[in-house]
């Protein structure tokens, strides 16, 4: 069995206090923060610390495919777009199920309609990437336990050693926020991590301290 190695707060109930009160306050402010961010004029269910962060890994991987399940309005996929236009690389193919006419059109952006775990989905995520070998797969679509399993058991395929598969919102079920929200992609990833051992969780990606993906950036080592 692959053990879940401990983070860097782990044994400093101090800082993880000062950490998770930020984050709650951040996450609960009456400006309903996080869920009102925008990249140029599109919502964005990122927090800002964690988008920079996804810059850093898109300037050292330069993916030639990034995959999002969860499009949402595409401000999270027009971020990742313009960051490989200034790295002159990568196109992203963004699954939703839900059909939003107002997304960001963007020439390295396709949109595919469909759930993330239907065959037909994997079937055109296969096709759109074709013999590319640099993926980074982003998981931001339903967040129960069950579902962020079966991504994580498809998806984690794709991705090539050194390259990151990263689970959103492991903040849910008391991670700190949301706890009446049951087991999430937290869970998902500690179970899936059990029984995996080519990825591991790059704690170094949580240097920014509030990140909504707490444990979430899991990097294939091998
Ligand atoms: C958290 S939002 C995505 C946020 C977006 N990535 C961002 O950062 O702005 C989750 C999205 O997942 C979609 N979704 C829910 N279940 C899905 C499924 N089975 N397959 C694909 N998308 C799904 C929802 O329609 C919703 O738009």
């Amino acid at each position: 069995m692959n053990e879940i190695k401990k983070g860097p707060f782990d044994d400093d109930p101090n800082a993880r206090e000062i950490i998770d009160i930020f984050h709650q306050m951040y996450y609960y402010s009456s400006e309903k923060t996080w869920e009102n961010s925008f990249w140029l004029g599109y919502p964005t269910l990122k927090c800002p610390l964690d988008m920079w962060i996804y810059q850093e890994i898109l300037c050292k991987i330069q993916p030639e495919v990034i995959i999002e399940t969860g499009t949402y309005c595409g401000g999270s996929t027009l971020y990742l777009a313009m960051i490989c236009d200034m790295l002159k690389k990568g196109d992203i193919i963004s699954i939703d199920v839900e059909e939003i006419k107002e997304r960001p059109f963007h020439p390295r952006i396709k949109y595919f309609q469909g759930s993330s775990i239907a065959t037909d989905t994997i079937k055109i995520v296969k096709h759109f990437i074709s013999a590319r070998k640099k993926i980074m797969v982003i998981l931001d679509s339903d967040h129960s336990k069950k579902h962020v399993l079966q991504e994580l058991k498809i998806y984690s395929q794709f991705v090539d050693v050194s390259s990151y598969l990263i689970v959103e919102d492991t903040d849910f079920n008391g991670h700190p926020v949301k706890p009446e929200f049951g087991p999430g992609p937290m869970e998902a990833v500690e179970e899936f991590l059990k029984s995996n051992p080519h990825f591991s969780i790059d704690y170094s990606r949580e240097k920014l301290l509030l990140t909504q993906n707490p444990k979430g950036y899991l990097k294939r080592i091998s």
